[in-house]
């Protein structure tokens, strides 16, 4: 994508109404593998193009944050060769994305416990998300290395360290700074949180940040998922009353 595109609005879609956080968990690489008798790295392959199709339609409408699972703290039990090579097309997605997230103005981020990730991987990611820190179109959040519960505890722990030395009082610990001391701090909480390939379930993703959030459980595996289907559920989403516990 590039200003010059032109970007036709999709028919039952409001632009003045977009979710300004999506959070996706981009599931099922690993069975579009399997169903066509391939490694399951071919389909975390096909995923990374797909993710490419995602993050630029989402500049394209004016998303403002888009944050992608793209490895969990639970992920780490896989088979070493699986994980390895999930490292290798990681810090390739990151090296071969970066001009264009600087071209269009994306900054990224990356939440999750990231010195557990191999050096070369944060090299790159500190390169890139330092060559794109003043970005402000849009910021492209990767969750790697990412578990809910980590997260948590990593903020208790810092909460727990400041009541201990005297700077904040337990008593005065509102849900405000709580969130304050998350990986996703500054940030809003996800409005739409989609996920591919099935599952009913979270897996440990921003356990905190989605007590109020429109979920979508697509069967598509994620390998398969496109822009028309993204659009598609945006306008869903667009239909849905939120009603964050009051009434209408
Ligand atoms: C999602 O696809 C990518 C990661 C978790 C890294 P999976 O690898 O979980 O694919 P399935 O769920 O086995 O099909
Ligand atoms: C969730 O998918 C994590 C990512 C998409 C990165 P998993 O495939 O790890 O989740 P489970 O095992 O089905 O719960
Ligand atoms: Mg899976």
């Amino acid at each position: 994508m590039n200003s010059s595109t032109s970007f036709h609005v999709p028919e039952g879609l409001d632009i003045s109404k977009l979710p300004k956080h999506i959070a996706i968990i981009m599931d099922g690489n690993g069975r579009w593998a399997e169903k066509r008798l391939m490694n399951r790295i071919r389909g975390h392959e096909a995923g990374a193009e797909t993710v490419r199709a995602i993050v630029r339609t989402c500049r394209e409408i004016g998303i403002p944050i888009l944050t992608l699972f793209a490895f969990s703290t639970e992920n780490w039990q896989r088979p070493k060769i699986e994980v390895a090579t999930l490292m290798v097309l990681l810090k390739k997605f990151i090296d071969s994305e970066q001009n264009e997230m600087i071209e269009n103005n994306i900054r990224l981020n990356a939440i999750g416990q990231l010195e557990k990730l191999p050096k070369d991987v944060r090299i790159s990611l500190k390169r890139t998300m330092d060559l794109t820190g003043k970005n402000k179109g849009m910021l492209l959040n990767l969750a790697l290395s990412y578990g809910g519960r980590a997260e948590i505890v990593d903020m208790v722990k810092v909460l727990a360290g400041k009541a201990i030395d005297g700077k904040m009082d337990p008593h005065s610990i509102t849900p405000e700074i709580v969130a304050d001391h998350l990986y996703t701090a500054g940030m809003p909480d996800p409005d739409l949180l989609i996920r591919t390939s099935g599952e009913m379930r979270i897996s440990n993703f921003l356990l905190w940040q989605i007590a109020y959030t429109e979920i979508f459980i697509t069967d598509t595996l994620w390998p398969d998922f496109g822009r028309d289907e993204f659009l598609s559920i945006l306008i869903d989403f667009q239909n849905r009353e939120r009603r964050f516990g009051n009434v209408v």
